[in-house]
């Protein structure tokens, strides 16, 4: 297959890229290349390299800045996804893009699937949501999937900051009022890349298997990363004060995934201590 990533230098955007480099025909765009919010940028990209699948990795992916930049988020989330729905549409491009457990509301107890209702709380939510009903309004071929607390080698994540953390500090302070699924970019990639070749279309909730609070998942990381005289303590979300607010519960079920692949994503414990391994943090 012909497959154009964008975004292919981001979190992601370069697992993707791996994995799909050692089966498949791929290019790769990121800021530099094109700008997503430019609809002749992504008309000229995309047909330049004319592909089969279009994968969208591009994001602006920063929850707390949304908030206070309302408009570029909106720009790149959701106009950005418009444009390249218009782009492939008609030509039988297929669109493969992503999501977030941010655009429900957390009011649920359970797995949220994908039949059920989005009520963001945040404005990166907002936008996300928005890119939602524009990829299905102007797209003829589209995948979507959506996933959550993602982390991997290249870019900002949760890992890194904790790990960082840890180096200079004895004491954390972690959230543990706010539960989901810690999911691994390389785990995903792979996810995306079976569905991709199985020609499947339609909306999917994709992440590692299991659940825990962010407190949980710090324990974890310091746990696997040998970190036995760095103390973690459980703090509630509003002692943290953060500009946007995050749902309180964002497991997403992947249980259409695995009814659609017969394949399902292993633990996120496993997951984590993999990441470690290869990134040389484990002990
Ligand atoms: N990270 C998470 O925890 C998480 C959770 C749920 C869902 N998701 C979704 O998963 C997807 C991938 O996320 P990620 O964390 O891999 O994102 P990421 O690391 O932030 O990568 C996004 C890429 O898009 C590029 N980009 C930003 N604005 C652009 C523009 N105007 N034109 C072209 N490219 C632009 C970024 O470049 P710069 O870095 O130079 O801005 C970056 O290379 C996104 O759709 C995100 O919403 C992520």
């Amino acid at each position: 297959m012909k497959i154009l990533i964008l975004g292919h230098r981001g979190m992601l955007g370069s697992d993707l890229m791996l994995r799909m480099m050692a089966a498949h025909d791929v290019t790769g765009k990121d800021v530099g290349d094109f700008d997503i919010t430019v609809e002749d940028d992504c008309g000229c990209v995309i047909a330049e390299c004319s592909p089969d699948v279009v994968i969208n990795a591009a994001a602006y992916t920063n929850v707390d800045g949304c908030e206070t930049d309302r408009e570029r988020c909106f720009a790149v989330n959701a106009v950005g996804v418009k444009n390249i729905a218009l782009a492939c549409r008609g030509k039988g491009i297929r669109i493969v893009h992503f999501s977030t457990d941010y655009i429900f509301d957390g009011r649920k107890e359970t797995p949220y699937v994908e039949e059920d209702e989005p009520a963001p709380l945040n404005v990166y939510g907002a936008s996300k949501l928005e890119g939602e009903r524009f990829l299905q309004a102007f797209s003829d071929r589209w995948l979507l999937i959506r996933t959550a607390w993602l982390y991997g080698k290249n870019g900002k994540n949760f890992v890194k900051t904790i790990l960082e953390k840890a180096a200079a500090v004895k004491t954390l302070d972690v959230v543990d009022d706010q539960i989901g699924a810690p999911t691994y970019s390389w785990d995903l990639a792979a996810a995306v890349q079976l569905l991709v070749e199985g020609g499947h279309e339609g909306l999917f909730h994709l992440t590692n298997r299991g659940r825990c609070s962010w407190h949980e998942f710090a324990c974890k990381i310091m746990q696997y990363a040998g970190k036995n005289d760095v103390t973690v303590r459980p703090i509630p979300s509003a002692d943290l004060a953060r500009p946007a607010v995050r749902p309180a519960w964002s497991v997403l079920s992947s249980r259409k995934f695995s009814e659609a692949t017969g394949k399902t994503m292993r633990f996120w414990q496993i997951a984590l201590q993999d990441y470690l391994e290869r990134t040389g943090c484990r002990k």
